[in-house]
């Protein structure tokens, strides 16, 4: 596996991330994360990153109002010179410009609580996902890893994970069974990523066969 150099892109507590970061330190990913953008000032991500001593900036996307594009280009200025060959979406609430998207085009992974297509898109973020699933009544849920583009949560599906949805579950406990799977399935995206066996055609991820030295 290729040494990777990772960017992450946070807004929240980051647990996604430590995955990353546990993944690292057990040697099953040959990676290092080289910066966290926090998009909040405050985002328990912070105090994360800076335990195991990587680098943070803080972009707050408040003072962009609706203005992504421009948000889009601050991060592009602030990641270029850390030269990242993956940047991971880590629970940040933002979406991203086409040009951002384009500039490192199947070079950005996101990380969403459902089974995409299902519950995804505009609103679709945080507790909210779990309440749609349970709304809708169906038996699994799971999470998905996908590349992200200029869509809203429309990006090629990498890796997807299921989980039941129990009669007695609550947002809460659903939420927490999803996260569960979420910290298997992106350090195995980015594992996949790192070895070079991702190939996108129609919208579709092809996954090809193990190579011995990896
Ligand atoms: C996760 O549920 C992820 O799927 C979604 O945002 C949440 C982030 O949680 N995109 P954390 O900040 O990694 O704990």
């Amino acid at each position: 596996m290729k040494h990777l150099k990772i960017v992450a892109l946070a807004s929240g507590s980051g647990s996604n991330l430590q995955s990353i970061i546990d993944a690292i330190e057990k040697k099953q990913l040959n990676a290092e994360i080289s910066l966290v953008v926090s998009s909040k000032r405050k985002a328990g991500v912070i105090a994360r990153a800076e335990k195991y001593n990587i680098p943070v900036i803080v972009v707050e996307r408040r003072i962009y109002k609706d203005n992504i594009r421009g948000f889009s280009a601050k991060i592009a200025q602030v990641i270029s010179d850390f030269s990242p060959d993956l940047i991971l979406l880590c629970g940040f609430l933002s979406f991203l410009s086409e040009e951002f998207c384009q500039l490192y085009e199947n070079r950005i992974f996101n990380i969403h609580p459902s089974l995409l297509p299902a519950f995804g898109g505009q609103g679709a973020y945080g507790i909210r996902v779990h309440r749609m699933a349970l709304k809708a009544g169906v038996k699994v849920s799971g999470c998905t890893v996908m590349f992200v583009d200029a869509g809203q949560d429309t990006g090629p599906i990498i890796v997807q994970k299921c989980v039941p949805v129990l009669e007695d579950d609550t947002e809460e406990s659903l939420a927490q069974r999803v996260m569960t799977a979420e910290y298997q399935a992106y350090p195995e995206a980015v594992r996949l990523f790192g070895q070079g066996r991702l190939s996108i055609s129609n919208n579709t991820v092809k996954i090809s066969q193990r190579k011995d030295e990896d």
